[in-house]
């Protein structure tokens, strides 16, 4: 999804641009551009396709300049070409800015300055923005003041920064529904629309909220309304480091997300388990847990694979706390007036924090008074900070579009709430203790089943070219099915389904054949009997089968093709293990077919416009 950064400072900001648009590449853009300010004069730089691109361009024209902005663009209106990317600049090219998010009167608007004499030259929504603001300039109001301005005209959704050559000692931001964040230097300031953009350079920062507009010199920076109202903020200290971002020496970011899920794992349970009483403390939910656990309906919201996440939650908690869940994609809920009763509880789950689906769900929730809790990852992030109270998954940074370790997080943190609540309500100390035990066994298991690799890329190699896939699975690992069906078509672009294992007979069985690859996730379970009976039923009909099964069980080798052992755990927390054979099995086949398995064509890390 789009990225921002921005420099103001007493250094050149060429490179200093071109590295933050590199950290932000993991988000998913389509083209890239920077202005600068060159001699009072602004000199914009642009082009479709990837930020290197950009640096060549950049470099033989040798600029330097102490103030500059730069964008990577993800097309929502308008194809990506050089035109429709950022910056966009006014008639004169005094003013340029780029800008995250959607204006959705932006036809309105663009209407009203066509009438006035504007012309356009992008088929974007944005470039309305640096018109409109032109025309309160020309009628005599500073920057602040004109943007100020045209903001209060506006509706939609933005991240913007702007420059005017004529005020060249400041770089305008301003926010609604798309995350910026201003790093404080020394005697240089940033902007950026994730903080990974300028961990480089400084560790303060500051997050501008929605409704802030925020006036950057090189040596001060103030934040108001749109209506000019001094606004007081507060200077925040990244603790994340720039390794933490990096590959760590493997090939791509997922592999390496895939073989740190012991060591997440491990973050996500740290000082959150009490063993002597079989239950769990989470700090960030100490206010609330009286209401959770008196909740009548939980509801989970959520996108991708953190919905995935949130039907494992219903598991857990329909079978521990008792509680009636229901599971909702972000996107539905948002638009159906959903109804919300004083006793719901609904979780919020993104990775993220900043999908626009589930923010979007999450104000709609709170409007109705509904108790509103989040399980995200990125801390700070806008569903972190509007949630009423939450739980950080604490997976570190998660760079590969794919999602991996965020959604094993997910699953611990929905387990770590399930004792809380359960062990209020009917599960005793004993069966709290055996759900507590199995959680801190959990990272070892994982530990074990990563050494699998090169059996599972083995099997890759043997179904690179099939062109479609089944995946199923039955209660905790239905969700999983599904995941693991995701996980292949986002980076190997191979058709995937997954289905319920019984409810293969109602259709899906008309599409078995030698063709059909169908991966049954298939440990030891209550259900285990009746899973054999699906693989019967797919290898009468002549089907491929690779199952992941439990490391005792023999007698699945007679029946598949292939088969992937894994440790046994119990059965609410078997999700977190039989998922990681599926990622990787979606990895090597990505890799294998040679496919840009970080950055997967047409997806976006961070889906921050519906
Ligand atoms: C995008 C990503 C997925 C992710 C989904 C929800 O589609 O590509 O990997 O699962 O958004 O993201 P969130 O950050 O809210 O978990």
């Amino acid at each position: 999804m789009c990225g921002i950064v921005g420099y103001i400072g007493e250094r050149n900001c060429v490179p200093i641009l071109i590295n933050g648009l590199k950290r932000l590449e993991y988000r998913g853009y389509d083209s890239a551009g920077i202005g600068i300010i060159d001699n009072n004069k602004s000199i914009v730089v642009k082009n479709k396709g990837k930020v290197s691109l950009l640096e060549d361009k950049l470099e033989e024209l040798n600029l330097y300049s102490n103030i500059g902005i730069g964008h990577t663009r993800w097309a929502t209106h308008g194809i990506p070409n050089e035109l429709n990317a950022h910056p966009h600049a006014n008639e004169d090219n005094t003013i340029f800015l780029i800008h995250n998010g959607i204006i959705e009167n932006y036809q309105v608007l663009k209407k009203g300055l066509i009438n006035f004499g504007y012309k356009f030259k992008s088929e974007t929504d944005s470039e309305v923005l640096v018109h409109l603001i032109d025309n309160f300039i020309k009628k005599g109001y500073d920057l602040t003041t004109s943007v100020q301005l045209a903001l209060s005209e506006v509706e939609g959704t933005y991240g913007l920064a702007i420059v005017y050559s004529k005020e060249p000692d400041k770089i305008i931001a301003a926010r609604k529904g798309s995350p910026l964040v201003v790093g404080i230097g020394d005697n240089e300031n940033f902007i950026a629309s994730d903080v990974s953009a300028i961990l480089a350079h400084t560790k303060q920062v500051i997050y501008l909220e929605d409704g802030e507009i925020a006036v950057i010199k090189k040596d001060s920076f103030n934040a108001t309304t749109v209506h000019n109202d001094e606004i007081e903020k507060e200077i925040h200290e990244i603790t994340m480091t720039l390794d933490e971002i990096d590959r760590g020496g493997y090939a791509h970011f997922m592999l390496k997300e895939i073989m740190e899920q012991p060591e997440t794992l491990r973050n996500s349970l740290r000082g959150r388990i009490i063993d002597d009483e079989g239950s769990s403390v989470l700090g960030g939910l100490t206010d609330v847990v009286n209401k959770l656990v008196n909740s009548k309906r939980i509801i989970i919201t959520a996108c991708g694979t953190s919905w995935h996440a949130g039907l494992v939650g219903e598991y857990m908690f329909e079978q521990f706390c008792r509680i009636p869940t229901e599971v909702e994609y972000a996107s539905e809920f948002r638009y159906r007036n959903p109804i919300i009763e004083k006793d719901d509880a609904i979780f919020f789950i993104s990775q993220s924090g900043e999908t626009a689906d589930t923010l979007a769900a999450l104000k709609e929730a709170k409007m109705k008074g509904a108790l509103v809790l989040g399980i995200c990852n990125a801390v700070g992030s806008s569903i972190a900070r509007e949630t009423n109270a939450g739980v950080y998954t604490h997976a570190g940074p998660e760079i590969g579009v794919a999602s991996t370790k965020a959604f094993t997080s997910q699953l611990t943190v929905l387990a770590l709430i399930t004792l809380l609540i359960a062990r209020r309500k009917s599960l005793s100390r004993i069966d709290g203790k055996q759900i507590a035990d199995e959680l801190r066994l959990l990272p070892e298991k994982i530990e074990k089943i990563l050494t699998l690799n090169d059996q599972i890329e083995v099997i890759a190699e043997e179904f690179k070219n099939s062109t479609n896939f089944l995946y199923l699975g039955r209660g905790y690992n239905f969700p999983v099915a599904l995941e693991g069906a995701l996980k292949l078509k986002e980076i190997s672009y191979i058709h995937a389904e997954g289905y319920p294992a019984a409810e293969m007979k109602h259709g899906p069985i008309a599409l078995i054949d030698e063709n059909m690859p169908v991966v049954f996730i298939a440990p030891k379970d209550s259900t285990y009997e009746k899973i054999i009976s699906n693989i019967q039923e797919v290898k009468a009909r002549g089907g491929r089968t690779i199952a992941i099964a439990s490391e005792d069980d023999n007698d699945i080798d007679q029946l598949v093709d292939y088969s992937i052992k894994i440790p046994n755990t119990i059965r609410m927390l078997t999700p977190i293990l039989t998922v990681i054979p599926l990622q990787l099995l979606a990895y090597h086949i990505a890799v294998k077919k040679g496919l840009n398995v970080d950055q997967p064509r047409n997806l976006a890390k961070s889906v921050t416009v519906e």
